[in-house]
C-alpha cells in the first residue's frame, strides 16, 4: 500500500471523526421530551394493526414505534422482496410466517388483513402500492415525496380521496417541538403580519455526494428532482408556517459541481484507485472507512453500502459498488444548488435555498414580520420585538433518536398523529391533509419547471 496515501487517509478519517463528534455532542446536550406523549390526542381502545410494505429504514423505523408502544400499533404483516430485511423484521416483530410477503402485490393480493398500511418503499414504489392499498380500504401512511412525478401525485391523492381512507404523508418536520414553537410564536402575532421568510435546507457536502450523487436519489427520471425529493419538507414546512396557500414559483440552479468538467486532473473512476483522493473533500475512503467503530454512523450512511461493517466489508463495498465511484464520474443529473422564490396568498414571500456546499446539519430560517424578526437554526429561536428592541431566546427541547424516533421527534411525531386518526376517525389530527400534501410537491415541481424554462411557474397549473 501507499504509504502516503494511508497516511492521509488515516488523518483525514480522524477530522471528518472529530467533525462528526462535535456535532454530536451538541445533540446530546438537548433534554428529552417523548413526541408520542406531547402529540398524543386520543386513547386508543386497541391497537391499530399494520402491515408495513418495505422493510428497509424507514419501515424499521416506523416498526420500532410499535415495538415501543405496543398498546397503540401492532405489525402483523411485512411485505419485502428482500428476505434478509423481511425475515429479520418479522422475526423481531413476532410476525406470522403466513404474513410475510416477496413484495407489496403479494400482500395486496390478499383480503385486507390490517387497519392500516405503512408504504417505505423507494419512491418510484409509491405509487402503486398507495392506490391499491387505498383501494382495499386500507389507511395509508405514505413515505414522502407521494410520487416522482406530477401526474402520479394526483393519481395517489386522487385514490385516497376516492376510497376515503385517511392519508398521512410523512411531512415530519411538522411534528417537530421546534416547529410547535415556531407556529405558536406567529400565531400569537408576535411577528406582527408575516411578511417574508427566508430559509436555508443546507444538505451538507457528504450528504450530497452519498445520496445525491452516488446514492438513490441521484437521477431525475428515478427518483425525482431534488427540489422534490429532499425539499418537499421544506416547501411543506413554509406553507405551514405561512398558512397560507402558494401561488406560483421562480427558481434558479442547477447541476454546478458533481460532473465530469469538475474532475481534477489525474482522478480515477473509483476513490479506492485515485491518486487525488486524499485532497478531495467528497473521497469515499474518508467517508465511509470514518464510520466505523460508530454505531449512529454505521446504522448510516455506513448501512446502506453493506451489511458487512468491517474495513474489509466496506473496501469491498467502494471496490464493487455505486458508492465507490468518483463524484465526477457518476451517472447523476439532480441540481446540487437551487432557489427557489414563493409568492403566497396576500403578498408573503418566502425564498429556499437547498444547497450541497454547506456542513451537514438542521436548517435555518428567518422569518420578517411587522411587528418582530425570528430567528432559528432548529433547536434555538431568537425572536426580536419591534416595540421593545428585546431580543428573546427560546431552546427547543425534544425528543431525538432515543426518546422519539429521528428527525428530531418527526418521526414518531407522524406515526402518533397518524394511529390517533386511524383510532378516533378524526382526520384533523393529521398535520397534513392529501391536498396539502399535494401542494407541496405542486410547488417543487413548479420549481423545477421554472428552473428548466427560465420563467415563473403558477403552482396549480
Ligand atoms: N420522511 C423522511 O424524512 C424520509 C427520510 C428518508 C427516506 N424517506 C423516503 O422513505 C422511502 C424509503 O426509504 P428508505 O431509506 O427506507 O429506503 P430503503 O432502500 O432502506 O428501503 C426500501 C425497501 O423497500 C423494499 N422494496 C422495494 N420494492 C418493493 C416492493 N415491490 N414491495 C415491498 N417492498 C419493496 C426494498 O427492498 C427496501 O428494503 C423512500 O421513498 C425515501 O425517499 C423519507
Amino acid at each position: 500500500m501507499d504509504l502516503r496515501i494511508a497516511g492521509s487517509e488515516q488523518l483525514q478519517q480522524r477530522s471528518w471523526r472529530a467533525w462528526w463528534q462535535m456535532r454530536r455532542s451538541r445533540y446530546d446536550r438537548r433534554a428529552s421530551c417523548d413526541p408520542t406523549e406531547r402529540l398524543r390526542r386520543v386513547e386508543t381502545p386497541r391497537p391499530v394493526t399494520i402491515a408495513v410494505v418495505g422493510t428497509g429504514s424507514r419501515g424499521r423505523t416506523f416498526s420500532s414505534f410499535a415495538e415501543r408502544y405496543p398498546d397503540r400499533a401492532r405489525v402483523v404483516a411485512v411485505a419485502d422482496p428482500r428476505t434478509d430485511r423481511r425475515e429479520a423484521l418479522a422475526d423481531q416483530l413476532g410476525v406470522a410466517a403466513d404474513r410475510r410477503f416477496d413484495g407489496w402485490r403479494e400482500l395486496a393480493s390478499q383480503a385486507k388483513l390490517a387497519d392500516a398500511v405503512i408504504v417505505t418503499t423507494p419512491d418510484r414504489e409509491h405509487v402503486g402500492p398507495a392506490c391499491r392499498f387505498a383501494e382495499l380500504g386500507y389507511h395509508v401512511l405514505l413515505e414522502k415525496p407521494i410520487a416522482p412525478t406530477r401526474a402520479e401525485c394526483i393519481q395517489v391523492i386522487d385514490a385516497v380521496e376516492k376510497a376515503e381512507v385517511i392519508l398521512a404523508v410523512c411531512h415530519v418536520m411538522r411534528y417537530t417541538a421546534y416547529t410547535d414553537t415556531v407556529k405558536d410564536i406567529v400565531a400569537k402575532g408576535r411577528l406582527g403580519q408575516l411578511v417574508g421568510i427566508e430559509h436555508l435546507e443546507p444538505i451538507g457536502w457528504w450528504h450530497f455526494a452519498h445520496s445525491y450523487v452516488r446514492g438513490n436519489w441521484r437521477r431525475s427520471d428515478q427518483a425525482g428532482p431534488s427540489i422534490l425529493t429532499k425539499c418537499c419538507h421544506d416547501l411543506d414546512w413554509l406553507r405551514y408556517i405561512v398558512n397560507r396557500p402558494a401561488v406560483a414559483v421562480s427558481s434558479w440552479g442547477g447541476l454546478h459541481h458533481f460532473t465530469p468538467a469538475s474532475r481534477p486532473a489525474g482522478a480515477a473512476d473509483r476513490c479506492l484507485d485515485c491518486a487525488v483522493e486524499p485532497d478531495c473533500p467528497y473521497s469515499a475512503l474518508r467517508l465511509y472507512l470514518g464510520c466505523l467503530g460508530d454505531p449512529e454512523l454505521e446504522r448510516w450512511p455506513l448501512s446502506v453500502l453493506t451489511t458487512d461493517l468491517t474495513e474489509s466489508g466496506v473496501r469491498r463495498a467502494l471496490r464493487d459498488g455505486q458508492y465507490g465511484r468518483c463524484v465526477y464520474a457518476c451517472d447523476n443529473d439532480v441540481a446540487d444548488h437551487q432557489v427557489v422564490t414563493i409568492e403566497f396568498e396576500g403578498g408573503v414571500t418566502a425564498t429556499l435555498t437547498m444547497s450541497a456546499f454547506t456542513p451537514y446539519g438542521r436548517r435555518r430560517t428567518r422569518i420578517m414580520g411587522t411587528r418582530g424578526f425570528l430567528e432559528g437554526d432548529g433547536q434555538h429561536l431568537t425572536l426580536t420585538d419591534f416595540v421593545t428592541g428585546e431580543v428573546e431566546s427560546f431552546d427547543v427541547v425534544d425528543g431525538g433518536a432515543g426518546a422519539g424516533g429521528g428527525h428530531d421527534g418527526g418521526d414518531f411525531g407522524v406515526m402518533s398523529a397518524f394511529l390517533d386518526a386511524v383510532s378516533s376517525g378524526d382526520r384533523s389530527l393529521i398535520r397534513t391533509g392529501p391536498r396539502e400534501s399535494l401542494e407541496s410537491h405542486l410547488m417543487a415541481f413548479a420549481a423545477e419547471r421554472s428552473r428548466l424554462t427560465g420563467v415563473p411557474v403558477t403552482v396549480w397549473d
